[in-house]
């Protein structure tokens, strides 16, 4: 007997597709629609030039790749303690040491698949319903959704173009309330590249320890990748922040791991406990292969990162030379650090394109070079501050100079209203 009713014609039950309102809190990322679109586009043929990645183009050195494989034939393939093997603590212990003179316990510090699950943990364990988290825009895309996942608020505070982006203590004094329970810091920032100086973010604490239920994340993971200018972390600035801080960092944008997914933290002992906790009951130790890879990573050598500093130096310059012929249509500022330009494109706008469509948005105008061009950037919305472009320019020069003379060639194509034909 043949069977009666396909899958398509079996009349099934209403399904309650209803989320959980933590999630329906949660917006999608407006960077989606972008990367969905570049991927069709590519799989019809075109040659995509994607500056929207962000991550190295560089390979994980090899001594870091052979920590891994001796790792698995070493049998390193078993659960481990939950915030990562005694070893890898100790060397993110002497990490903490080495570059940012903190001084953390091994029981302060945590390993974590990527410093994306310590953020997201950390804000689920101290955020309740109507707490508030300042985010300094433009900001990395994620804080702003897991902070509403978490149950927060995100109060965006948005530092002058001028100044670099960065946070002044008088913005922050601004932002505080009562119900203030995080600030995040990110720098050297994604997408703006801004960096502080100890007495920048002294003057910050000085703000902060005025509110004492208020904690820190300073989310130093672009902390390698800096070319003017001196990394400082927010505790190592001032000491006495640190029994607040949770110093945030990983293997993913120092040495090309992205994908091995290893971050760490260290912060007070309650705070550390609390991220075991939440890390016990969903994943478990990050992969013991991957942390294996990171004790090499952290304890081996560090001297190709200056190499790699110099060929992202290189391409930044490149990138900047090439695009200021784009000007005054995209005008940008030098980051002193991380590997993206941050682009502001409000002169674009009102422009009208050769398919006669005027450009009203940063996402029209990010459209418009995906489809005109072939490059795919990010568009400000996505950062929280609009409109602005995030080009990354983590690629080889060959390709990192095609996708700008691209956009510059698709801007000179655009028109002011004014000269456009009219229909
Ligand atoms: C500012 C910032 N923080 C954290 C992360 C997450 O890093 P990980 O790969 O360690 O999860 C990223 C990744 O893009 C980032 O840009």
């Amino acid at each position: 007997m043949a069977f009666p009713l396909s899958a398509e014609t079996a009349s099934s039950p209403a399904v309650d597709t209803t989320l959980a309102r933590r999630l329906q809190a949660a917006r999608p990322s407006a960077t989606g629609a972008m990367s969905q679109a570049a991927r069709r586009l590519a799989a019809e043929g075109r040659d995509i030039i994607s500056l929207s990645e962000g991550e190295l183009d560089f390979d994980t050195p090899v001594h870091i790749q052979h920590a891994a494989m001796r790792g698995i034939i070493e049998g390193q393939t078993r659960y481990t303690d939950v915030g990562g093997t005694p070893q890898l603590r100790a060397s993110i212990v002497r990490k903490f040491v080495r570059d940012n003179n903190l001084h953390y316990k091994e029981a302060e510090v945590i390993a974590s698949t990527g410093a994306k699950q310590i953020l997201f943990n950390a804000l689920l364990a101290t955020l309740d319903a109507g707490d508030e988290a300042v985010v300094v825009a433009p900001y990395w895309v994620s804080y702003s959704e897991m902070i509403r996942i978490a149950g927060g608020e995100p109060v965006v505070v948005t530092p002058q173009a001028d100044n670099g982006f960065k946070l002044t203590p008088e913005r922050l004094a601004e932002a505080l309330t009562p119900r203030t329970r995080w600030l995040i810091l990110n720098a050297p920032c994604n997408p703006s590249g801004a960096l502080y100086t100890a007495d920048e973010l002294r003057a910050l604490a000085d703000v902060v320890r005025a509110h004492p239920r208020l904690l820190v994340m300073s989310d130093d993971i672009y902390e390698e990748i800096v070319f003017e200018g001196a990394f400082v972390s927010f505790a190592q600035a001032s000491p006495d922040m640190q029994a607040r801080t949770l110093t945030i960092n990983g293997v993913s944008k120092a040495y090309a791991m992205t994908g091995w997914r290893l971050g760490y933290a260290g912060g007070p002992r309650w705070l550390i406990q609390a991220l075991e906790l939440l890390q016990s009951q969903s994943t478990s130790n990050p992969s013991s292969v991957s942390q294996a890879a990171a004790l090499a990573a952290l304890d081996g050598p560090q001297d190709f990162l200056d190499g790699w500093r110099s060929r992202l130096r290189g391409r930044r310059d490149l990138a900047l030379s090439i695009l200021s012929q784009a000007a005054p249509l995209l005008r940008m500022a030098c980051p002193p650090a991380a590997f993206y330009l941050y682009a502001d494109c409000s002169a674009a706008l009102g422009r009208i394109t050769p398919a006669g469509q005027r450009l009203e948005t940063d996402m029209d105008l990010a459209r418009y070079l995906l489809e005109e061009a072939g490059v795919a950037v990010v568009p400000g919305t996505a950062f929280g501050l609009a409109p602005y472009l995030r080009l990354a320019y983590a690629l080889s020069d060959e390709r990192l100079a095609l996708a700008c003379e691209r956009i510059v060639s698709a801007c000179a194509r655009l028109q002011p209203l004014s000269a456009a034909p009219s229909a």
